[in-house]
């Protein structure tokens, strides 16, 4: 007789197969919490077309789900897209014939390449044994990863007043360590453009490569611009820029896992290619940083390219743009509220100018209303990545965000429970490491067996709450002491 099948979720392996119809449906059941990417509710994460699209994707990545971009030789299939994204990419960002490069699994991956190439070029050329990076503070978080996976000192460029790094001051960072200069187009935190050129030229007259971190701008900029919108050089125009980032899984509308970087000739492109020769496997080289690479990524990239078409791609700049304005305006138009910096392009930030407003309880109240929001520090705001999704939700999420301000003034103590609280603390506590390690803890709770929790204002909320009691305590022992010696 067939024995019973376990219910599901599957905490082993199950002793007979179910059926697939039965799988598909149980996975149905795990996407219920997650936050309505479809319905425009998630500001970050998720660049969603449209139903109609992520079957096309799914149908276009089918067709190569068990091909492997591993060996370029033997996947030709995949070689050729890899080929005719590199291209198309390349032209789109004004790069002269001889640009080199590769499809990446994400913006991580081709941040980390980077990193990786200049280092090895600055020790093959230049014997640089202690290298640095030049970085503004906004460069985004996978640099900072690049660096501290690769044993690279980062060098911060001092912000102006206006947010942007300063600079004046770039010229006196970079020195015979430096492996390269970032700048990106348009940077997380605040969605500002970095300025490009300038700071391109500054590294060029010092012989040092330069990053475009265009993973968010890539596929939205240079269609701005064919529609008019005038933007600074970000890109291979600006004499110096030696290599771009793009992410095709963006505002490229491709399936995740898909990214270009590419550099402006062959020659710079050949650090970031590791070969072994005395592997018992065989003689071996690769140009990305992983070993099996999912075809789907590359057919789904091609097919989205090709079916968006520039025609497309501006008709989506123009409508995401014409958001992104109109919810900046009616943020401003909430009093307490201003936009952070100046941002050009799809992303921005936003923040309190009340110190009665705290506005990680806004996004708090927000999140309670289904919006799914990040929050960034310095200062302290609720940030958007606005795609297409959002056209039809911009008047509901204006309506909540004003709602959830009028809360929070009623309420100002909302600031001191929830995940506000968890949030205000870590942006704030002056010990940065203990922070570090209070985060990985938490970080670490998540990964526990059986799933842990990732309820901020549940579990961090007490362990933050715990971290201030030992800092408090520390600060009247060494109090104590210092009275006792006099
Ligand atoms: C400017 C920038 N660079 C790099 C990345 C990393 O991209 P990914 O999440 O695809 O690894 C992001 C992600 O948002 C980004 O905004």
């Amino acid at each position: 007789m067939k024995r019973k099948q376990p219910p599901l979720p599957i905490s082993a392996l199950p002793e007979h197969g179910q059926s697939r119809a039965e799988l598909l449906a149980e996975l149905e059941k795990f996407a219920e919490n997650d936050p309505d990417y479809r319905a425009g509710r998630t500001f970050s994460l998720t660049y969603h077309l449209g139903d109609e699209h992520e079957q096309f994707l799914s149908d276009a990545g089918r067709k190569f789900a068990s091909a492997n971009g591993l060996n370029p030789s033997a996947f030709q299939s995949l070689k050729s897209m890899e080929t005719q994204l590199v291209a198309a990419g390349a032209r789109l960002f004004h790069g002269p014939p001889d640009v080199t490069g590769i499809m990446t699994a994400g913006g991580t991956e081709g941040c980390m390449l980077a990193v990786k190439t200049y280092r090895d070029r600055a020790r093959r050329l230049r014997r640089v044994k202690k290298p640095e990076m030049v970085v503004p503070r906004t460069a985004h978080v996978a640099w900072l990863k690049g660096a501290e996976y690769f044993g690279i000192r980062l060098r911060f460029i001092p912000e102006t007043a206006d947010l942007g790094p300063d600079l004046e001051k770039l010229p006196k960072l970079i020195n015979r360590r430096t492996i390269m200069v970032l700048g990106s187009a348009p940077e997380y935190p605040r969605g500002m453009i970095d300025p490009i050129a300038a700071m391109a030229k500054i590294a060029a007259d010092a012989h040092v490569p330069m990053h475009v971190d265009a993973c968010v701008g890539g596929f939205i900029l240079p269609f701005m611009e064919m529609n008019g919108e005038e933007l600074p050089d970000w890109d291979f125009r600006a004499r110096g820029v030696t290599s771009i980032s793009a992410d095709l899984h963006k505002y490229g509308y491709a399936g995740k896992g898909a990214s270009l970087i590419l550099y402006r000739n062959g020659d710079l492109f050949k650090d970031q290619i590791f070969v072994e020769t005395d592997w018992p496997g065989g003689v071996f080289a690769s140009a990305g940083m992983l070993g099996t690479r999912p075809g789907a990524a590359y057919a789904s990239a091609w097919a989205t390219l090709g079916h968006i078409g520039t025609d497309g791609y501006r008709k989506l700049a123009a409508e995401t743009l014409n958001t992104t304005e109109t919810l900046k305006a009616g943020i401003t138009t909430i009093k307490g509220l201003t936009i952070i910096g100046k941002p050009q392009g799809p992303l921005f930030a936003y923040r309190s100018t009340d110190k009665r407003l705290d506005i990680f309880a806004v996004g708090d109240r927000m999140e309670a209303r289904g919006w799914h929001i990040d929050r960034v520090q310095n200062p302290d705001g609720l940030h958007a990545m606005v795609t297409i999704r959002h056209t039809e939700v911009v008047d509901e999420y204006l309506a909540d965000l004003k709602a959830a301000v009028d809360e929070v003034r009623a309420d100002p103590k909302l600031a001191q429970s929830g995940s506000a609280a968890t949030y205000g603390m870590l942006a704030h506590v002056p010990m940065r490491g203990m922070v570090k390690k209070r985060v990985r803890e938490i970080f670490a709770g998540l990964y526990a067996p059986g799933g842990g929790t990732a309820d901020l204002s549940a579990t961090s909320a007490r362990g933050i709450g715990g971290m201030m009691d030992r800092l408090a305590t520390r600060i009247a022992a060494r109090r104590a002491r210092k009275e006792r010696r006099r």
